[in-house]
């Protein structure tokens, strides 16, 4: 239901080193039945993988787009999906969109242990293991090399979310049917994690998924393999609409030419971090500064760190004296919710009631605003009362990051360009995929 997805195994440096040696513990308990099957595929398998890295994109060719339609949405499923074929015959996959983390991950009949989608709805893996000598296992593991004592050996990797879930596996690699925005079909063949160990002690992690489409910045992503094929161009983009489903793009033949308010991607992060900024609200200063943003699609909502958190509390709870909203204790759907006279439908009868959030970026070439209107940080419960969509990020260890979720980038388009190094965003109608 509250899904985080931010922080993987491999940037083991923003975790405890706790986290990792626990992690290898446990991987080596649960490999076995994986080891035998490896062992046969490699064998079967030797020298032909991975010749598709070394495309150039070449002066006179245009790299084209794909746009993908999108389901789900922030409440009640708490996340949205991408459909992606793979394989010849091609089979499709449900995939939670997350710009949080860098790997796609699949769950896969090796066979799978912790799988939540039925094995019917999982891969099947053939003989496509990664082996780890391969220069695609050190992208996963850099800046870290991977081990690797047997250069036939499978590719392991493990990714670790900010919620405590945890994919394991070996990487793979296969076709992914793509049909770009110029009428061509394509079949590139990306490297991506075949996940037969997953842990997911949130209890709800969207067990309609079958995996995770992994677009953050990192040389692993699917995103850098189809950019390193001189297939698109290094910019994704993704429209979640407030009726649930939108968009997702990769490429740069959607973003309007007009419009676009940019601010700096920090260059030395792996996340889509922006700052430094401040926070408005009503468009007035709230003292709250030097705010380091993270925009994640993999997190439902939008998580500020302790002191920033406990001031938008404050604030709002001042807004709301005398006003006919009361507290509601009793809804544990979020840790704050308040009850209006009667049941609620819809953010749209109580807006006004509430405050416009804005986050007034610094650090571009003039100042851009995010507006965070009520409706992008507030939900109706199932009860019908109105609950906070901004959490406490330092309940879940996020220190001092905060993290822009899903909640609050409904209704606009999103641009991470890392063409540019910037951040984009305009409004736009996500129920409608646009025309080129
Ligand atoms: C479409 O774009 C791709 C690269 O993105 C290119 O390989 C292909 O030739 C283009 N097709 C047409 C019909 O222009
Ligand atoms: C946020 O979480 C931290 C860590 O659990 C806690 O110490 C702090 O009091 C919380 N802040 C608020 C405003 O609830």
């Amino acid at each position: 239901m509250n899904h985080l997805h931010l922080f993987t195994y491999y940037n083991c440096l923003l975790r405890s080193v706790v986290c990792c040696a626990r992690n290898r513990d446990k991987k080596m308990n649960l490999r076995l039945s994986l080891l035998l099957l490896i062992f046969f595929l490699v064998k079967s398998n030797q020298g032909s993988i991975f010749k598709t890295f070394s495309g150039v994109l070449s002066p006179n060719s245009y790299p084209s787009s794909v746009v993908f339609p999108l389901s789900g949405n922030v409440f009640p499923l708490g996340y949205y999906s991408v459909s992606l074929q793979i394989g010849n015959p091609p089979k499709a996959f449900q995939f939670d969109i997350d710009t949080g983390s860098d790997l796609t991950w699949v769950q896969c009949n090796a066979p799978c242990k912790g799988c939540t989608v039925p094995p019917s709805l999982q891969y099947m893996p053939k003989a496509n293991i990664i082996p780890c000598s391969d220069p695609i296992c050190s992208s996963l593991h850099w800046p870290k090399k991977p081990e690797c004592p047997n250069p036939k050996e499978q590719c392991d990797y493990e990714v670790t979310y900010a919620d405590q879930g945890s994919s394991m596996g070996a990487l793979v690699i296969d076709q992914f049917p793509l049909k770009l925005q110029n009428g061509s079909f394509l079949q590139p063949r990306l490297a991506f994690g075949c996940g037969y160990d997953q842990s997911f002690p949130s209890a709800h992690p969207s067990p309609a998924t079958a995996g995770v489409l992994g677009l953050g910045r990192g040389r692993i992503s699917v995103l850098t393999q189809l950019v390193s094929a001189g297939l698109t161009r290094n910019v994704i983009g993704h429209c979640l609409s407030s009726n649930g489903g939108g968009f997702l793009f990769f490429g740069d033949n959607l973003i309007p030419s007009t419009g676009v308010s940019w601010t700096p991607l920090m260059s030395q992060d792996n996340h889509y971090t922006t700052g430094p900024a401040e926070l408005l609200s009503n468009g007035k200063s709230t003292g709250l500064k030097d705010l380091k943003l993270i925009f994640d699609s993999g997190s439902s909502y939008t998580y500020f760190n302790s002191k920033t958190y406990q001031k938008i509390v404050n604030l709002i709870g001042n807004d709301l004296k005398d006003k006919p909203l009361k507290d509601a204790k009793e809804d544990k759907t979020l840790p704050i919710c308040w009850k209006g006279a009667k049941p609620l439908k819809s953010v749209l009868e109580v807006k006004n009631l509430f405050k416009t959030l804005t986050i007034n970026f610094m650090s571009g070439r003039r100042n851009t605003q995010l507006q965070i209107p009520p409706e992008s940080y507030l939900i109706i419960s199932k009860t019908g009362n109105v609950c906070l969509g901004i959490l406490n990020g330092s309940e879940v260890g996020l220190q001092d990051s905060n993290v822009i979720g899903d909640i609050s980038m409904q209704g606009v388009m999103m641009i991470y360009d890392n063409e540019k190094q910037q951040l984009g965003w305009v409004s736009a109608d996500c129920n409608k995929i646009p025309k080129i």
